[in-house]
């Protein structure tokens, strides 16, 4: 009974709107529907030709299909499907990697249906979500091909190994790291006295890199073979390119992110005791250690990057005896408020806001303050977006071209009032149709502008928390959006 529960938890928090990071939008529903619907929208760098860092095929695999009801579905409803399919697919392969990876999972299963990761970052269109789900497949064949080594099936658990492990090194390039120390053991193991096995994996593995290399170059329509895992590689190296991401101090994993990721869980898991054997047995906890120690060195440390771990966190930890007592309330406690605030707020009003205006002649949008709009929502042919530049650490707006006064979406991002008032400005010296579109927290900061302009509420959506903006007015929530007028 208990379970239904948490699935149905899972499946009301996939179903709302919110928008948790940009990435989920722009490195993947942007990109497939500007691709398969033929709209304008706006495509991240990795996906340019000229880069081609990204590949196409995990992301047709995993949403071409969805993307096919265009018309049938409107894309709040395209969204919502697709968050559905992938909560439903974390069910079924976390349920798969609990019978292949334990052999007592009633606790585990609990803590791995129950936590909001799962039900709002598994069910978003991150790549990292996607990589969740190979890695828990990976893993699990590891250790039926370790534990029986002479099994009937290893030659095709290697040919299905190989094709996830493909598919993961093509969704992103630091899916290997989590295979590290499961691979040494699953070479010593198994493949060392196995070649055949081994041959098929190696035979398979580089046909799969092959096809999809293949379908890539395809898609980018380039004259020269796309490697995207190797041209991603390439550019990650590069601490200067990391840089423009954001540099973390090298703890940032194990001190910040980690314990956001398993919450209070963290005050109750003890490690297990074992002999040195027991731990090199335990391929869920050799992949977490791989994965905390290796990501660690990068000092790009998001969040997002440790999704895959959860699940194998929370089945490889032993919880102590105050679980029980304490434990489970803390924890149910946490997750809901996080799924609340990650999975209902978090900047909520931005895809309910565009299911509205993509209705609507789209005149000159101007978006301050919020995520980025993920443009494929307005589902446009001819859409415009543009956005500010940085000189020297300086925000500009010298690549907006204020002409363009039809289906034009502009992005403010986090730009300061002098930004915003020179570019209402400049629009409304040629066109009155100019919406502008703030989260309510920063609405005090429209006092200063206006004496040349009025803003005229047109549309309100409560359920906005903008995170960013915290403290500089009393409220939190909400978001507007305003006609602008010069007076
Ligand atoms: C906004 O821009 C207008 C026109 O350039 C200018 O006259 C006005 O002083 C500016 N207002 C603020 C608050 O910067």
């Amino acid at each position: 009974m208990n379970w239904f529960l948490w699935i149905l938890i899972g499946v009301f928090i996939a179903l709302q709107p919110s928008y948790i990071h940009p990435d989920e939008h722009f490195q993947s529903l942007e990109v497939l529907a500007t691709r398969i619907w033929g709209i304008k929208g706006s495509i991240p760098w990795e996906f340019t030709q000229v880069h081609s860092a990204r590949s196409f095929v995990p992301l047709y695999i995993g949403y071409w299909w969805v993307f096919q009801l265009h018309g049938i579905l409107s894309p709040i409803w395209v969204l919502r499907l697709i968050r559905l399919q992938n909560f439903g697919l974390y069910l079924l392969v976390s349920r798969y990697a609990l019978n292949h990876l334990m052999h007592s999972g009633t606790q585990a299963e609990f803590v791995l249906q129950s936590s909001y990761i799962a039900w709002c970052h598994q069910s978003h269109s991150f790549s990292n979500s996607l990589e969740t789900l190979l890695l828990l497949i990976a893993l699990s064949l590891y250790n039926d091909l370790i534990c029986t080594p002479y099994g009937k099936h290893a030659m095709a658990k290697s040919a299905v190994l190989s094709v996830v492990i493909a598919l993961g090194i093509f969704n992103r390039i630091t899916f290997p790291i989590f295979l590290v120390l499961p691979s040494i053991v699953l070479f010593v193991k198994f493949y060392l006295r196995s070649w055949r096995s081994l041959m098929v994996l190696g035979f398979t593995l580089l046909l799969s890199a092959l096809s999809f290399i293949y379908v890539d170059t395809l898609i980018y329509g380039c004259s020269y073979w796309v490697i995207a895992p190797w041209n991603n590689l390439k550019y990650n190296l590069d601490e200067t390119n990391l840089a423009q991401h954001g540099l973390h101090p090298r703890y940032t994993h194990i001190l910040v992110n980690f314990p956001q990721i398993v919450g209070p869980a963290v005050l109750f898991l003890q490690l297990p005791r074992r002999s040195l054997r027991g731990w090199l047995s335990d391929i869920p906890l050799l992949s977490v250690l791989s994965g905390l120690v290796l990501l660690s060195v990068f000092k790009h440390q998001e969040l997002r990057f440790l999704i895959p771990l959860v699940p194998l966190i929370l089945m490889s930890l032993k919880f102590n005896k105050y679980w029980e007592i304490y434990g489970v309330k803390t924890w149910i406690s946490f997750n809901i408020i996080m799924a609340i605030t990650m999975g209902v707020l978090h900047q909520g009003g931005i895809v309910p806001l565009l299911d509205v205006m993509r209705e609507e002649p789209l005149g000159v949008h101007i978006w301050w303050k919020t995520y980025s709009p993920p443009t494929w929502m307005y589902s446009n042919q001819r859409t415009l977006y543009s956005t500010t530049n940085f000189v020297d650490d300086v925000e500009k707006v010298d690549n907006i071209p204020f002409s363009s006064i039809h289906d034009h979406v502009v992005d403010l991002k986090g730009s300061d009032e002098k930004l915003l008032n020179y570019t209402l400005d400049q629009f409304l010296l040629q066109t009155t149709n100019v919406q502008l579109i703030a989260p309510n927290s920063i609405a005090h900061r429209l006092k200063s502008l206006q004496d040349n302009y009025q803003f005229q509420s047109l549309q309100s959506w409560p359920i906005h928390l903008d995170l960013d903006h915290i403290g500089q007015s009393g409220k939190i929530l909400g978001i507007s959006r305003y006609s602008v007028v010069r007076r």
